[in-house]
């Protein structure tokens, strides 16, 4: 049985994924680790919690030791356009974190999982049917940290043996924890914003396309790679997986197939616009389809309709 630590365990991402970990692997075998903000009363009533920091090693090596860690999911990041505003931030928290991950699981024999993104890719990549194998020159302080992660992390395999193995996530659609200062954020704002007002006001450009993922998948994805059989893998850090690729008329002509009257406008946010643009349109995800069996279950109309029904009971309560 494996003994699980994830940190960023409040975030978007996290907030789901140590609740399905706690579901597969048993409440007491996944320890929540959070930094500053209060984790909700299921995560935090339902198995082990720990104040711990990546960018603090003494700390994560005493709660890698308590537990007898052997998987640590590391899901502390800033989103794109928050990082953009903090790059030192960014930086410290992106790859000093990571540092510490891969040093203290090099010493305690541990696997790490490793979120990397769509934007590990910049202009000078090929956006259309993106290479698993391609230019990585982003423009970005999260793209820099996400190469340099992908790279830090093949390092570790391969120098000293650590499990490393990671995921490039497209923007991820969820209905549980807000994203926070992303550039696909607007994918989920969207979904409110219909059910409260039947109005949104866009912040990327009509024909904007971009790859897009729904949260159970993304969830399902992060266990999958960490289970695959690693005789299998011929790529580590990190894997193109994408489940969807649209523009904002795209979701709002899905949304309106449940919302008639549903309109939206655009008021471009330029820092948004010109990250979106760097990134890929939509990714060849061929190699984690053959080498560990990714195969998303949700397209944009399943996910609207899942979307829809969630919110709106969440906001009648
Ligand atoms: N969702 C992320 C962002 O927009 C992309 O990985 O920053």
């Amino acid at each position: 049985m494996k003994k699980i630590l994830v940190i960023g365990s409040v975030g978007q991402i996290g907030s789901e994924l140590t609740l399905e970990l706690r579901n597969r692997y048993g409440n007491e075998n996944v320890v929540a680790g959070f930094r500053r903000t209060q984790p909700s009363e299921e995560l935090a009533t339902s198995g082990p919690l720990e104040n711990v920091d990546a960018t603090n090693i003494e700390k994560l090596a005493e709660v890698i030791k308590k537990y007898k860690i052997d998987t640590i999911y590391n899901l502390a990041a800033l989103l794109s356009a928050v990082a953009e505003e903090k790059p030192q931030l960014a930086w410290n928290v992106g790859v000093n974190g990571l540092y510490n991950i891969l040093e203290v699981a090099r010493e305690y024999k541990c696997a790490v999982f490793f979120p990397s993104s769509i934007g590990a890719f910049g202009l000078s990549t090929p956006l259309d049917n993106t290479p698993q194998d391609t230019i990585q020159r982003p423009g970005t302080m999260y793209g820099v940290t996400k190469v340099t992660g992908e790279l830090l992390s093949d390092y570790y395999f391969k120098r000293f043996g650590v499990d490393t193995r990671g995921l490039r996530y497209p923007g991820i659609i969820s209905n549980v924890t807000l994203p926070g200062g992303g550039t696909t954020d607007y994918a989920v704002e969207i979904y409110y914003e219909a059910i409260k007002n039947k109005k949104y006001t866009c912040p990327l450009a009509k024909g904007t396309f971009l790859d897009m993922m729904y949260m159970p998948d993304a969830i399902d994805a992060g266990i999958d790679i960490m289970e695959a059989d690693p005789s299998k893998l011929k790529h580590r850090n990190a894997f193109n997986i994408t489940a969807m690729s649209f523009d904002p008329e795209i979701i709002a002509n899905s949304i309106k197939k449940h919302i008639p009257d549903f309109v939206m406008d655009y008021n471009v946010e330029p820092l948004k616009q010109k990250i979106a643009e760097s990134w890929p349109n939509k990714m060849n995800d061929s190699c984690a389809r053959e080498e560990w069996g990714w195969n998303p279950k949700y397209d944009l109309d399943t996910m609207t309709r899942d979307m829809l029904d969630k919110i709106g009971k969440k906001l009648s309560k």
